[in-house]
């Protein structure tokens, strides 16, 4: 997409106008590849309260709950329409043996989460728990499989287990614990960030694994999950390479994860809030390499796989801000801004830009971890900025992208480095509508942006806009509503349709024919 390719021209922002001309070219004629719902997955990981207290409290909580399931957090995501959810890892998948968590939940054995926190682990939530928050979110299970401190054995009998329909001791140790059918597993991950966390191992060494683990993963044929094979990260390409070559038979997809961290270094990544101008276009500039990565790694895919029969899952994204001060620093808990809600329209804009390759992808995390979708404290609950965008980008799932072009970009320029200042992307919708998604980047700036569509007529437009006077704005307990959406309107005159894109701000519109 023409709009996120790197800017060469240093502009300076004082001398650009108040108002920055662009314009978006749309070609409704030229409908490209269908941009798969599950790009807007999630991920939801025994980290912190990501699942104790942010949404699991048992089924003797005070708090109101399903089954064990808080019904105020379930509420909020079924509206966001999650079509696939990650389980039970992380870095936590490969530390974790799903024997622990079935069976009687007051028999099961209490365990270190080693990675997160060290705290106890008392496996509340096992393998009957998540399929039961599966079926009342109605998504689909994006399950994790142990190849760390696993063994093949371990990880084909999970799946036995999961998926078998016969009257093996599996099958029938799954009725006797509540559940006749057999779960659907849409997608099975053969181990998680292999080069780290997963064990440390070179590419080829985990490919090796991975051919090994995979030949005895087996289910009944109609129940084969999609198997995931853990690839890199950042800008390391090796195990697209290694792996597209290496781990292909009977692999859907290769995994990639790229965090967006403000200063782009581990030791000190920058706050979450309270943080200077340099620091939201230091933020914008990571979080626009995501299009490089995946080019780079889709470029190695197409040389290997031409047919294109293996998917880029992006299964592990967003921001990754220092731990908020006071928490437990292995609870990855951070707030979320109005610049989390423009970090993850610009990644959605990218990811539909690739959507022939880029199938799926995982948000980190869905609840209190990391760029999470709702907070909570204890009863309480609020909203994030991060949950508006995906909630306003919901017509975008499973519709069919369409070329679209920014011509004229006024760059967002901060010393001598630039970055795009407007991101677009439309797509027709399952119900027959142009949808039209912009970006505004530029925090000091706002933009008259003009659509031309090809192929349409167009007497207006109606959506929402998402914006707010700080760079840091954010809902807390006591304030929940400070930023949500706000509706968005604009009408054609004479035929042509430009639309007033305030500084900082997500707008989703639907074409008025
Ligand atoms: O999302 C938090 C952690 O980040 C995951 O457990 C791991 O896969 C990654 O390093």
């Amino acid at each position: 997409m023409k709009a996120l390719k790197p800017a060469i021209l240093a502009l300076s922002i004082l001398a650009a106008p108040a108002f920055a001309q662009v314009s978006v070219s749309i070609d409704t004629t030229r409908p490209g590849p269908v941009i798969n719902k599950n790009v807007y997955g999630q991920f939801a990981e025994h980290l912190g309260t990501g699942i104790y207290e942010g949404l699991w409290v048992g089924p003797d909580s005070r708090i109101p709950n399903t089954r064990g399931w808080r019904k105020d957090v379930v509420g909020a995501l079924k509206e966001l329409k999650v079509p696939l959810v990650r389980w039970p890892g992380g870095c936590f998948a490969d530390e974790y043996h799903w024997r622990d968590g079935i069976g009687a939940r007051n028999k099961r054995p209490v365990k270190v989460n080693t990675h997160w926190g060290g705290v106890a682990e008392d496996n509340a939530v096992g393998t009957h728990e998540f399929f039961d928050l599966v079926e009342i979110l109605g998504t689909e299970a994006y399950v994790n499989g142990n190849l760390g401190s696993g063994t093949p054995q371990e990880m084909a009998e999970w799946l036995e287990y999961m998926t078998s329909d016969t009257k093996s001791t599996l099958a029938e140790q799954r009725r006797k614990n509540g559940r006749k059918e057999p779960y659907k597993v849409a997608y099975f991950g053969i181990g998680n960030e292999a080069w780290g966390c997963g064990g440390n191992m070179k590419p080829e060494y985990y490919a090796h694994l991975y051919n090994h683990y995979a030949t005895f993963l087996k289910t009944p044929p109609n129940a084969r999950p999609k198997m995931i094979a853990s690839g890199g990260n950042d800008d390391d390409t090796r195990w697209t390479e290694v792996l597209s070559k290496e781990a292909a038979r009977g692999t859907d997809g290769i995994s990639f994860h790229f965090y967006t961290l403000p200063t782009g270094v581990w030791e000190k990544k920058g706050a979450a809030t309270g943080f200077p101008e340099a620091e939201w276009f230091s933020t914008m500039q990571q979080t626009l390499r995501m299009d490089g990565h995946i080019r780079r790694n889709v470029a190695i895919l197409d040389k290997n796989d031409p047919d294109k029969k293996l998917g880029f899952y992006v299964d592990e994204w967003g921001t990754w801000y220092d731990v908020e001060p006071g928490t437990n620093p292995g609870f990855l808990f951070q707030r979320n801004t109005l610049r989390d809600a423009v970090v993850a329209a610009l990644n959605f804009n990218i990811f539909h830009s690739h959507a022939d390759r880029v199938r799926m992808t995982m948000i980190a995390q869905m609840v209190n971890v990391l760029q999470a979708m709702i907070i909570t404290d204890k009863e309480k609950m609020l909203l994030t900025p991060t949950y508006h965008a995906y909630k306003m980008y919901i017509p975008f799932q499973d519709a069919t992208s369409l070329p679209t072009a920014v011509n004229n970009d006024v760059a967002y320029s901060s010393g001598n480095k630039s970055v795009p200042g407007i991101s677009a992307s439309s797509a027709r919708g399952k119900d027959g509508k142009v949808y039209v998604a912009l970006v505004n980047t530029n925090p000091q700036q706002a933009s008259d942006v003009s659509i031309d569509l090809q192929g349409q007529a167009v007497s207006g437009v109606t959506g929402q806009v998402l914006t707010a006077e700080a760079m840091d704005a954010h809902n807390t307990f006591d304030k929940p509503q400070a930023i949500k959406p706000a509706p968005y309107s604009a009408k054609a005159v004479d035929g042509k349709l430009t639309l007033k894109v305030p500084a900082k701000s997500v707008i989703v519109v639907a074409v008025d024919a």
